[in-house]
């Protein structure tokens, strides 16, 4: 698969979880599935007014699985492209009793197609694949045209929540983030768990990011690797959400 970022990508596979996927049709859509409630995700798909969140790249699904738990008053969209993990992750949301979610087997490439503007209250980010040979860097997700687009979804003063394992890739993001107008930079880290835990900043002041660890976090904390963070704030207006 080319894995080179694309915001025009078009879906084109021949996978059998992609048909397997449907067996969770409830609250599982695949490919452009959940383009078709662009702009009217609460009013159409989740039948209630709640602030929206959707998570890109949900790996295994334990922050999403998290997140709508703790939080039953949102409304989560979850997006991975991988699928058979995509297959699993529906298995376990099965499970889950109260279903303020939906889960998209599709690309974050696409999600100013998948929502209208100003839709959106937050975004999830967390721990994108860093693609480390600088031949590979042009498949990055973390890219000016997904910045563009999340800007776009946003609400005025919305949130894009990012962390990374990787020095380069984080590295990366700064470099893009002085090029751009759309975020600004309200919050970063090199090592969020050791300046949360020596009082650099306190819970005050990075509340959210420091109240949970992604499946993939917790791999990479018991490597020793030191976890990059950041909150970007759209400048469209100010926000009345905290890190
Ligand atoms: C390293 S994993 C991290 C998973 C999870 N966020 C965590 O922290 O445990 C990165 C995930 O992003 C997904 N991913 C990578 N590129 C993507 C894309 N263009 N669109 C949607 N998902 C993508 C991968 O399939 C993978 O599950």
């Amino acid at each position: 698969m080319d894995h080179t970022y694309r915001p025009d990508f078009v879906y084109k596979h021949d996978n059998p979880y992609h048909d397997r996927l449907g067996e969770f049709q409830e609250f599982v859509l695949r490919d452009t599935e959940g383009e078709a409630f662009s702009g009217h995700w609460n009013e159409k798909y989740f039948k209630r007014q709640a602030p929206l969140y959707l998570e890109i790249g949900t790996g295994y699904g334990d922050f999403m699985m998290e997140f709508c738990e703790k939080n039953s008053h949102a409304n989560f969209v979850g997006l991975d492209y991988r699928f058979k993990r995509s297959y699993q992750v529906a298995k376990k949301l099965s499970k889950m009793e109260f279903k303020n979610f939906c889960y998209l087997r599709a690309r974050g490439e696409r999600i100013a197609l998948t929502f209208g503007e100003n839709e959106l209250d937050g975004i999830f980010f967390f721990f994108s694949d860093p693609w480390p040979k600088k031949k590979h860097h042009k498949k990055r997700l973390f890219q000016l045209p997904l910045l563009q687009n999340a800007y776009q979804v946003l609400k005025p003063g919305g949130k894009l929540f990012v962390k990374t394992d990787h020095d380069g890739y984080a590295e990366w993001m700064e470099n893009l983030l002085q090029n751009q107008g759309q975020f600004t930079v309200e919050f970063k880290t090199k090592n969020l768990w050791e300046e949360l835990a020596s009082g650099v900043f306190t819970t005050d002041s990075a509340p959210f990011l420091s109240t949970f660890q992604t499946k993939f976090e917790r791999i990479f904390i018991s490597q020793g690797t030191k976890i990059k963070a950041f909150v970007l704030t759209s400048t469209k207006a100010s926000s009345s959400l905290t890190n």
